[in-house]
Protein backbone atom coordinates (compact mmCIF):
# COMPACT_ATOMS: atom_id res chain seq x y z
CA UNK A 1 0.00 0.00 0.00
CA UNK A 2 1.19 3.70 -0.69
CA UNK A 3 0.75 6.16 2.06
CA UNK A 4 -1.16 9.04 1.01
CA UNK A 5 1.90 11.53 1.45
CA UNK A 6 4.28 9.04 -0.82
CA UNK A 7 2.13 9.34 -3.72
CA UNK A 8 3.57 11.44 -6.32
CA UNK A 9 0.88 13.47 -6.58
CA UNK A 10 1.01 14.19 -2.86
CA UNK A 11 4.47 14.21 -2.72
CA UNK A 12 5.50 16.42 -5.58
CA UNK A 13 6.94 19.21 -4.26
CA UNK A 14 6.92 21.95 -6.85
CA UNK A 15 3.41 22.25 -8.50
CA UNK A 16 2.05 25.16 -8.31
CA UNK A 17 -2.04 23.78 -7.77
CA UNK A 18 -3.79 22.31 -4.41
CA UNK A 19 -4.05 18.74 -4.18
CA UNK A 20 -7.75 18.31 -4.88
CA UNK A 21 -6.65 20.02 -8.21
CA UNK A 22 -3.93 17.63 -8.70
CA UNK A 23 -6.10 14.55 -7.94
CA UNK A 24 -8.86 15.97 -10.25
CA UNK A 25 -5.68 16.60 -13.26
CA UNK A 26 -4.03 12.95 -12.56
CA UNK A 27 -7.71 11.01 -12.71
CA UNK A 28 -7.67 13.00 -15.87
CA UNK A 29 -4.62 12.32 -17.37
CA UNK A 30 -4.89 8.66 -16.22
CA UNK A 31 -8.05 7.95 -17.94
CA UNK A 32 -6.77 10.53 -21.28
CA UNK A 33 -3.26 8.99 -21.70
CA UNK A 34 -2.68 11.03 -24.41
CA UNK A 35 -0.53 10.71 -26.50
CA UNK A 36 0.82 14.66 -27.45
CA UNK A 37 -0.09 16.81 -24.75
CA UNK A 38 0.23 20.62 -24.62
CA UNK A 39 1.52 22.61 -21.61
CA UNK A 40 1.49 26.46 -21.70
CA UNK A 41 3.10 27.83 -18.42
CA UNK A 42 5.94 25.10 -16.97
CA UNK A 43 7.54 26.48 -14.01
CA UNK A 44 9.40 24.34 -11.84
CA UNK A 45 7.97 21.05 -13.86
CA UNK A 46 5.52 20.00 -10.85
CA UNK A 47 2.49 19.45 -13.75
CA UNK A 48 4.89 19.06 -16.23
CA UNK A 49 6.39 15.96 -14.73
CA UNK A 50 2.99 14.59 -13.98
CA UNK A 51 1.56 15.27 -17.81
CA UNK A 52 4.54 13.47 -19.28
CA UNK A 53 4.35 10.38 -16.90
CA UNK A 54 1.14 9.62 -18.84
CA UNK A 55 1.69 11.35 -22.29
CA UNK A 56 3.50 10.28 -25.44
CA UNK A 57 4.82 13.64 -26.05
CA UNK A 58 4.67 17.11 -24.16
CA UNK A 59 5.10 20.21 -25.56
CA UNK A 60 5.64 22.56 -23.16
CA UNK A 61 6.60 26.62 -23.14
CA UNK A 62 7.84 29.08 -20.90
CA UNK A 63 9.00 32.26 -21.30
CA UNK A 64 11.75 31.46 -18.69
CA UNK A 65 14.87 29.94 -19.42
CA UNK A 66 14.96 28.31 -15.82
CA UNK A 67 12.12 25.91 -17.05
CA UNK A 68 14.11 24.51 -19.62
CA UNK A 69 16.18 21.99 -16.93
CA UNK A 70 13.04 20.51 -15.68
CA UNK A 71 11.78 19.84 -19.64
CA UNK A 72 15.57 18.34 -20.28
CA UNK A 73 15.51 16.04 -17.32
CA UNK A 74 12.13 14.11 -18.80
CA UNK A 75 13.09 11.79 -22.24
CA UNK A 76 8.97 12.70 -23.66
CA UNK A 77 9.07 16.84 -23.31
CA UNK A 78 10.05 19.78 -25.35
CA UNK A 79 10.07 23.36 -23.85
CA UNK A 80 9.61 25.90 -26.66
CA UNK A 81 10.97 29.11 -24.59
CA UNK A 82 9.47 32.45 -25.67
CA UNK A 83 6.27 33.97 -25.68
CA UNK A 84 3.48 31.25 -26.01
CA UNK A 85 1.38 33.87 -27.71
CA UNK A 86 4.17 33.65 -30.71
CA UNK A 87 5.34 30.01 -30.06
CA UNK A 88 2.74 28.05 -29.48
CA UNK A 89 0.34 28.85 -32.35
CA UNK A 90 3.47 28.15 -34.33
CA UNK A 91 4.10 24.81 -33.04
CA UNK A 92 0.47 23.81 -33.45
CA UNK A 93 0.54 24.43 -36.77
CA UNK A 94 3.74 22.24 -37.32
CA UNK A 95 2.28 19.54 -35.55
CA UNK A 96 -0.61 19.20 -37.62
CA UNK A 97 1.69 19.53 -40.80
CA UNK A 98 3.14 16.36 -39.58
CA UNK A 99 -0.73 14.99 -39.24
CA UNK A 100 0.09 15.06 -35.45
CA UNK A 101 -3.05 16.26 -33.02
CA UNK A 102 -3.41 17.47 -29.08
CA UNK A 103 -5.44 15.28 -26.96
CA UNK A 104 -4.75 17.11 -24.18
CA UNK A 105 -3.56 21.20 -23.38
CA UNK A 106 -2.86 22.68 -19.81
CA UNK A 107 -3.18 26.12 -20.16
CA UNK A 108 -1.08 27.77 -16.98
CA UNK A 109 0.97 30.44 -18.11
CA UNK A 110 0.30 34.52 -17.91
CA UNK A 111 -2.38 34.80 -15.87
CA UNK A 112 -4.23 38.39 -18.02
CA UNK A 113 -7.29 38.85 -19.34
CA UNK A 114 -5.69 39.39 -22.67
CA UNK A 115 -2.94 36.28 -22.14
CA UNK A 116 -5.18 33.42 -21.42
CA UNK A 117 -8.07 34.62 -24.17
CA UNK A 118 -5.00 34.59 -26.21
CA UNK A 119 -3.97 31.13 -25.09
CA UNK A 120 -7.56 29.51 -25.54
CA UNK A 121 -8.00 31.55 -29.05
CA UNK A 122 -4.86 29.63 -30.50
CA UNK A 123 -5.94 26.34 -29.30
CA UNK A 124 -9.17 27.00 -30.25
CA UNK A 125 -8.14 27.97 -33.17
CA UNK A 126 -5.80 24.97 -34.34
CA UNK A 127 -6.47 22.75 -36.53
CA UNK A 128 -4.22 20.27 -34.36
CA UNK A 129 -6.95 20.66 -31.73
CA UNK A 130 -9.92 19.04 -32.85
CA UNK A 131 -10.89 16.23 -30.19
CA UNK A 132 -8.93 18.04 -27.00
CA UNK A 133 -9.46 17.85 -23.66
CA UNK A 134 -7.99 21.45 -22.36
CA UNK A 135 -7.84 22.42 -18.64
CA UNK A 136 -7.48 26.00 -17.68
CA UNK A 137 -5.60 26.66 -13.98
CA UNK A 138 -6.90 29.36 -11.44
CA UNK A 139 -10.01 29.96 -13.28
CA UNK A 140 -10.89 31.63 -9.71
CA UNK A 141 -8.81 34.21 -10.78
CA UNK A 142 -10.57 37.53 -11.61
CA UNK A 143 -8.84 38.14 -14.86
CA UNK A 144 -8.58 34.53 -15.79
CA UNK A 145 -12.24 34.48 -14.94
CA UNK A 146 -13.26 37.28 -16.86
CA UNK A 147 -11.22 36.70 -19.68
CA UNK A 148 -12.62 33.02 -20.21
CA UNK A 149 -16.09 34.80 -19.41
CA UNK A 150 -15.75 37.05 -22.42
CA UNK A 151 -15.06 34.32 -24.85
CA UNK A 152 -18.31 32.99 -23.99
CA UNK A 153 -16.85 29.16 -25.05
CA UNK A 154 -19.79 27.68 -24.69
CA UNK A 155 -21.05 29.25 -28.12
CA UNK A 156 -17.79 27.89 -29.87
CA UNK A 157 -18.47 25.51 -32.40
CA UNK A 158 -15.83 23.35 -31.04
CA UNK A 159 -16.88 23.16 -27.85
CA UNK A 160 -18.79 20.31 -26.30
CA UNK A 161 -18.52 20.70 -23.08
CA UNK A 162 -17.56 24.36 -20.61
CA UNK A 163 -16.98 23.55 -16.86
CA UNK A 164 -15.24 26.75 -15.55
CA UNK A 165 -15.39 25.25 -11.69
CA UNK A 166 -14.25 21.59 -12.75
CA UNK A 167 -12.70 21.71 -9.38
CA UNK A 168 -13.46 25.19 -7.70
CA UNK A 169 -11.19 27.64 -6.39
CA UNK A 170 -10.61 29.17 -3.28
CA UNK A 171 -11.53 33.07 -2.06
CA UNK A 172 -9.08 34.09 0.94
CA UNK A 173 -9.79 35.36 4.19
CA UNK A 174 -10.54 38.92 4.40
CA UNK A 175 -8.10 39.45 6.69
CA UNK A 176 -5.94 42.58 7.98
CA UNK A 177 -3.26 41.05 8.62
CA UNK A 178 -2.65 39.67 4.98
CA UNK A 179 -1.44 41.56 2.10
CA UNK A 180 -3.44 43.67 -0.21
CA UNK A 181 -2.41 41.70 -3.17
CA UNK A 182 -4.17 38.40 -1.70
CA UNK A 183 -6.40 39.16 0.62
CA UNK A 184 -10.09 38.81 -0.13
CA UNK A 185 -9.27 37.49 -3.39
CA UNK A 186 -10.37 34.22 -5.17
CA UNK A 187 -7.19 32.18 -6.75
CA UNK A 188 -6.53 28.55 -8.38
CA UNK A 189 -9.70 26.60 -9.64
CA UNK A 190 -9.10 24.54 -12.82
CA UNK A 191 -11.90 24.62 -15.53
CA UNK A 192 -12.25 22.26 -18.46
CA UNK A 193 -12.95 22.30 -21.31
CA UNK A 194 -13.77 19.53 -23.55
CA UNK A 195 -13.33 19.70 -27.47
CA UNK A 196 -14.86 16.66 -29.32
CA UNK A 197 -17.18 16.94 -32.79
CA UNK A 198 -18.59 14.25 -31.58
CA UNK A 199 -19.49 15.03 -27.93
CA UNK A 200 -22.95 14.91 -26.78
CA UNK A 201 -23.28 17.37 -23.68
CA UNK A 202 -26.32 15.71 -21.12
CA UNK A 203 -28.07 18.13 -19.17
CA UNK A 204 -26.22 17.77 -15.77
CA UNK A 205 -27.67 20.79 -13.32
CA UNK A 206 -24.48 22.63 -13.01
CA UNK A 207 -25.89 25.71 -14.66
CA UNK A 208 -27.81 26.19 -11.20
CA UNK A 209 -24.62 25.92 -8.87
CA UNK A 210 -22.91 28.63 -7.29
CA UNK A 211 -18.92 28.43 -6.64
CA UNK A 212 -18.01 28.48 -3.51
CA UNK A 213 -15.28 30.97 -4.65
CA UNK A 214 -18.04 33.12 -5.74
CA UNK A 215 -19.62 33.39 -2.48
CA UNK A 216 -19.22 36.12 0.13
CA UNK A 217 -16.65 34.66 2.92
C1 LIG B 1 1.70 29.51 -12.69
S1 LIG B 1 3.25 29.19 -13.38
C2 LIG B 1 3.06 27.56 -14.02
C3 LIG B 1 2.91 26.54 -12.95
C4 LIG B 1 2.97 25.09 -13.39
N1 LIG B 1 2.04 24.78 -14.47
C5 LIG B 1 2.63 24.21 -12.19
O1 LIG B 1 1.48 23.77 -12.07
O2 LIG B 1 3.52 24.00 -11.36
C6 LIG B 1 3.23 30.21 -14.80
C7 LIG B 1 4.39 30.07 -15.75
O3 LIG B 1 4.06 30.77 -16.95
C8 LIG B 1 5.22 31.35 -17.48
N2 LIG B 1 4.86 32.47 -18.37
C9 LIG B 1 4.51 33.73 -18.02
N3 LIG B 1 4.26 34.45 -19.12
C10 LIG B 1 4.43 33.64 -20.19
C11 LIG B 1 4.32 33.81 -21.59
N4 LIG B 1 3.97 34.99 -22.12
N5 LIG B 1 4.60 32.76 -22.39
C12 LIG B 1 4.96 31.57 -21.85
N6 LIG B 1 5.07 31.35 -20.53
C13 LIG B 1 4.81 32.36 -19.71
C14 LIG B 1 6.02 31.80 -16.25
O4 LIG B 1 7.38 31.94 -16.57
C15 LIG B 1 5.71 30.67 -15.26
O5 LIG B 1 6.74 29.70 -15.29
Amino acid sequence: MTRFHQTPVAAEANWMMQLGERFAFEGLLAQLRPRIAVEIGTWEGGSLRRIATHAGHVHAFDIDERALQHAEALDNATLHLGDAAVELPRVLAELHARGEAVDFALVDGLHTYDAVQTDARALLAADACVATTIVFHDTAHAEVRRGLEDLQLDEHPKVGLWLPDFVPGYRVRDDATLSEEIRGRAFNGLGLLVLDPDFRPQANGHEAFIPFAQLRP
